[in-house]
C-alpha cells in the first residue's frame, strides 16, 4: 500500500483492554498508534511488545476529551505513519463512581467529556480522513452498564449509554462511505479498572450467568472481529458472560 502497512489507532491502548486490542492488531500486521494519558513506560511496554510482532508502533500522550489535543495529535500520527489509517477503537475510558445524590458535577462532567466526547472527538477528526480513503472501520468501547444501568454509575453508564447512540449515528451517516462503526459492551473484565472487584464476592458472580469475569483479551477478540467484517454496523456486542441478555 501507498503508506505502507494500514494503521490502526487505539485509544487507552497502553493498558488493560486497549493494550490487548493493540497487541492482537500488531499480530495481524497492523501498524499501532497509541493515545493515552497516564503512565508512559506502560505505554512504552505495550509499544515494545507491538514492535516485537515487527510492525511500527507509537505511542501518543493526548487527553482525547479535549477538542484541541485530539486534532492535533491526529495530525500526528498522519504525518508518522501515512494516511493510510483504517481502524479506529475508541476504548480510553474513566470510572468517578458515586451515588447520585451525591455526585460531584466535575464527576458527572469528566467522565461524559471522556467516555463520551473522547470518541465524538476521535471520529470527528478522523472521519474526513476514512471517507477520502474510501472506507475505515471503527469499533467504540461501550460497557453493560449503558445497557442496563447501574446504581453508582449515572455517569458512567450515560457516558456508555451514549456510545451507543452515537455508534449507530455514526454507523448510519458513514455507511454510504464505506464506513462501518460498531460498539462493543463488555460486562466485568479484569483490569486496572476493576482491580477493587473480586471474584469472592459470590453477589457479584450471582449476575454473571457465566460465574466468572472476563478477560481483556475476551473483549479483544469481538474487537477483531468487528474490525474485520464489512458488512457488519452499527452492532453492539455484548461480552459480559450472558449478563444483559
Ligand atoms: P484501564 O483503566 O485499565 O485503561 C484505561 C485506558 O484509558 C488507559 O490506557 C488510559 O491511559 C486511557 N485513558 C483514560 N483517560 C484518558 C484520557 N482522558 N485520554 C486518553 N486516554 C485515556 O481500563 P480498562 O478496564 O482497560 O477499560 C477500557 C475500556 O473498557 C474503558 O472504556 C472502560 O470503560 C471499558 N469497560 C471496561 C470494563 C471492565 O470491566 N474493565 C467493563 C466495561 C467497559
Amino acid at each position: 500500500m501507498a503508506d505502507g502497512n494500514r494503521t490502526a489507532v487505539v485509544t487507552g491502548g497502553s493498558r488493560g483492554i486497549g493494550r490487548e486490542v493493540a497487541l492482537r492488531l500488531a499480530s495481524l500486521g497492523y501498524d499501532i498508534a497509541i493515545v493515552y494519558v497516564g503512565d508512559p513506560a506502560e505505554a512504552a511496554d505495550t509499544v515494545s511488545e507491538c514492535e516485537k510482532k515487527n510492525v511500527k508502533a507509537k505511542a501518543y500522550i493526548c487527553n482525547v476529551a479535549s477538542f484541541e489535543e485530539t486534532k492535533n495529535t491526529i495530525a500526528e500520527i498522519v504525518k508518522d505513519f501515512g494516511s493510510n489509517i483504517a481502524a479506529l477503537v475508541n476504548n480510553a475510558g474513566i470510572t468517578r463512581d458515586g451515588l447520585i445524590a451525591m455526585m460531584k458535577e466535575e464527576d458527572w462532567d469528566s467522565v461524559i467529556s471522556v467516555n463520551l466526547k473522547g470518541a465524538f472527538n476521535m471520529i470527528r477528526h478522523l472521519s474526513r480522513l476514512f471517507i477520502k480513503n474510501k472506507g475505515g472501520r471503527i469499533v467504540n468501547i461501550s460497557s453493560v452498564s449503558g445497557l442496563m444501568g447501574n446504581a453508582g454509575q449515572i455517569n458512567y453508564s450515560a457516558s456508555k449509554a451514549g456510545i451507543v447512540g452515537l455508534t449507530k449515528s455514526t454507523a448510519r451517516e458513514l455507511a454510504a462511505k464505506n464506513v462501518t462503526c460498531n460498539a462493543v459492551a463488555p460486562g466485568f473484565i479484569r483490569t486496572d479498572m476493576t482491580k477493587n472487584i473480586t471474584e469472592d464476592n459470590s453477589e457479584l458472580l450471582r449476575t454473571i450467568p457465566l460465574g466468572r469475569m472476563g478477560e481483556a483479551g475476551d473483549v479483544a477478540d469481538a474487537v477483531v472481529f468487528l474490525l474485520s467484517s464489512p458488512y457488519i454496523t452499527g452492532e453492539v456486542l455484548r461480552v459480559d458472560g450472558g449478563i444483559a441478555m
